[in-house]
């Protein structure tokens, strides 16, 4: 089906294009039986979420290097750990962390819940992270909807309602796409075609896995959408 014909084209080119991030087990090495770490990528997510991956991802490597585990986390001052966040911004999210880190060592033995439903009920996972989480490493059938893939799927179908009234639509057209099978690998290629060929304002629509199927391109208006209201 050209559902089906859309999932193979992408994951195909996220096979062969897609970026190489500290956190990611790329899908070579998942075959070979390698699984993410839901700390790594929990953090990852909580910290790209709010800055970009550049600027996001020493603090990565740092927490990591400070705090290996969840447990690691858990156990340090909240002090020291608002110390190591001071230039990620809003320092609720590094309480939160702190507190989510604190839950998942005392509550849940250090494992990390592998719903999306579990996952949203603990401090500082909102839908976004809970849904990584979920997709990326317990393989639920999550999709994974952020700015850049609001753009990718606004311009796919040429929706016409503006952001941010626009987003529950998105969100269906962009689950009714998501990949049964690699809906980690799926939804992380989707931010990356995002973020590397359909950009806001000059896409390269000529490297693009969806070229064939995007009404934007049909229509060459691509950069019309998504549709913004007017401030
Ligand atoms: N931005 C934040 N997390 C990401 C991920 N896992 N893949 C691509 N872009 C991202």
């Amino acid at each position: 089906s050209q559902i089906q014909a859309l999932r193979a084209a992408l994951l195909h080119w996220y096979d062969r294009e897609g970026r190489i991030l500290p956190w990611r087990v790329r899908p070579e090495d998942r075959a070979a039986g390698a699984t993410p770490d839901p700390y790594a990528i929990w953090l990852s997510e909580v910290m790209m979420q709010q800055t970009t991956i550049p600027h996001g991802t020493p603090y990565w490597h740092k927490f990591l290097t400070l705090y290996p585990t969840v447990e690691d986390l858990a156990a340090a001052p909240l002090d020291d750990v608002l110390t190591h966040w001071a230039g990620l911004g809003y320092y609720a999210r590094a309480r939160n962390l702190h507190k989510c880190a604190a839950i998942i060592s005392e509550a849940h033995q250090g494992r990390f819940p592998e719903t999306k439903a579990e996952l949203l009920r603990l401090p500082g996972i909102g839908d976004y992270t809970a849904s990584t989480i979920a997709a990326i490493c317990f393989d639920q059938p999550e999709s994974i909807v952020d700015g850049n893939v609001e753009r990718v799927i606004a311009r796919m179908h040429r929706v016409a309602t503006p952001l941010p009234k626009a987003k529950p639509e998105i969100r269906r057209l962009a689950a009714a796409l998501a990949d049964p099978d690699r809906p980690g690998d799926y939804g992380q290629a989707l931010m990356d075609l995002g973020a590397t060929i359909c950009t806001p304002r000059a896409p390269s629509c000529d490297l693009c896995p969806w070229s064939d199927e995007c009404a934007a391109y049909a229509h060459g208006d691509m950069t019309a959408y998504p549709i913004k209201t007017p401030k």
